[in-house]
């Protein structure tokens, strides 16, 4: 067998693919569009991806041996699922495994942002920070206040329950039916206008679909408080970055963090890196060391396990294996149905 896959894997991963494939290796674990992967491609029977590998049509019909694409990330959208799937593929990816680290990260940039660690960090970095004054650098509680959760899937349930552990209200605007009502205990339904114009901290956590492209434009911006706080680590095109800049720099609301930017990454000259209410880092949501680990060692399993014929855990196309399966395959828990107010 012969496998594509990055250099930049984690060791055990590639040493475990190793065991069973010839390794046709990326070198840089960089971005690539499909024409520059085109090179790797020739007699490979499985690829281990990044979120940042462009898989479409284009490359998957130009690699004919092709039986199995693992992403290494819960997140789909760099794949064409349907071509995979009409081309019998197996298509996996690694949901589950990086909740809680992309759970913390989110706390970590709603913290952040709304106690301006970072503009700190500058100060004191810059020789600024003189000594204590009563009004330096002055932020905003999260006790009592409400967060709004975009998306209850997996990591939206986890960001909510930790903000119990802030005093906060909880709200959401989400359809996850396989999500028990003892999970969302004490968590309050809002249509999605409600939870714009109620929230205070406002967490998505959608994936990526023509459906949440823009779902957050001038329109729900501008119905969010002035004093809200936008945190976004689900995927760069849920927001308009554009719109999001001037509702920065106007007041239509108080600040953003983000983990992902539409486009990503985010060139230096982009108006949203002037801003001191806006908190970037680089696509961090899943990468401890524990985490990554895990989900490079699961996707690696899993496209092996896909290659010899056999139900890898996480498949993202069960379809594929619905003339010959008798067990089923893993299902993700979190269903996305999106309401007449999304866009
Ligand atoms: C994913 O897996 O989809 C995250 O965005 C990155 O780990």
């Amino acid at each position: 067998m012969k496998v594509l896959t990055t250099a930049k894997l984690p060791p055990e991963a590639l040493d475990l693919l190793r065991s069973k494939a010839d390794l046709v290796l990326e070198p840089t674990g960089l971005p690539k569009k499909w024409q520059e992967l085109l090179p790797f491609t020739p007699g490979v029977h499985g690829i281990l991806s990044l979120l940042t590998w462009q898989i479409g049509a284009e490359l998957i019909y130009a690699i004919p041996d092709l039986k199995a694409i693992s992403n290494d990330a819960a997140g789909l959208d760099n794949i064409d699922l349907k071509t995979a799937t009409q081309r019998k593929i197996v298509v996996t990816h690694t949901p589950d495994l990086l909740t809680h680290a992309t759970a913390d990260l989110t706390w970590a940039l709603i913290l952040g942002i709304a106690r301006r660690i970072s503009e700190g960090e500058r100060f004191v970095r810059k020789g600024l920070w003189k000594g204590w004054e009563p009004q330096l650098l002055l932020g905003h509680d999260l006790w009592g206040k409400a967060l709004g959760v975009i998306g209850l899937g997996r990591i939206g349930l986890e960001v909510a329950k930790r903000a119990k552990g802030f005093g906060m209200k909880i709200f959401y605007h989400s359809q996850t039916p396989k999500i028990s009502e003892e999970e969302i205990y004490g968590f309050e339904y809002k249509t999605l206008p409600e939870l714009l114009t109620e929230s205070d901290y406002l967490t998505l956590h959608t994936p990526s679909t023509p459906q949440t492209r823009g779902l957050i434009g001038e329109k729900e911006l501008k119905q969010m408080k002035s004093t809200a706080f936008l945190i976004n680590t689900a995927r760069g095109t849920v927001v308009d970055s554009m719109a999001l800049t001037l509702a920065l720099k106007e007041g239509w609301i108080a600040g953003a963090a983000l983990d992902v930017t539409d486009p990503e990454p985010i060139p230096s000259d982009h108006p949203l890196l002037t801003l001191e209410n806006c908190l970037i880092v680089p696509h961090i949501g899943s990468a401890t060391v524990e985490t990554r680990r895990r989900m490079a060692l699961q996707a690696s399993e899993d496209l092996l396990t896909a290659l010899e014929g056999s139900h890898p855990k996480f498949v993202a196309n069960p379809e594929v294996f619905s003339e010959d399966s008798s067990e089923p395959p893993f299902i993700m828990k979190g269903i996305w149905r999106w309401g007449s107010q999304a866009k």
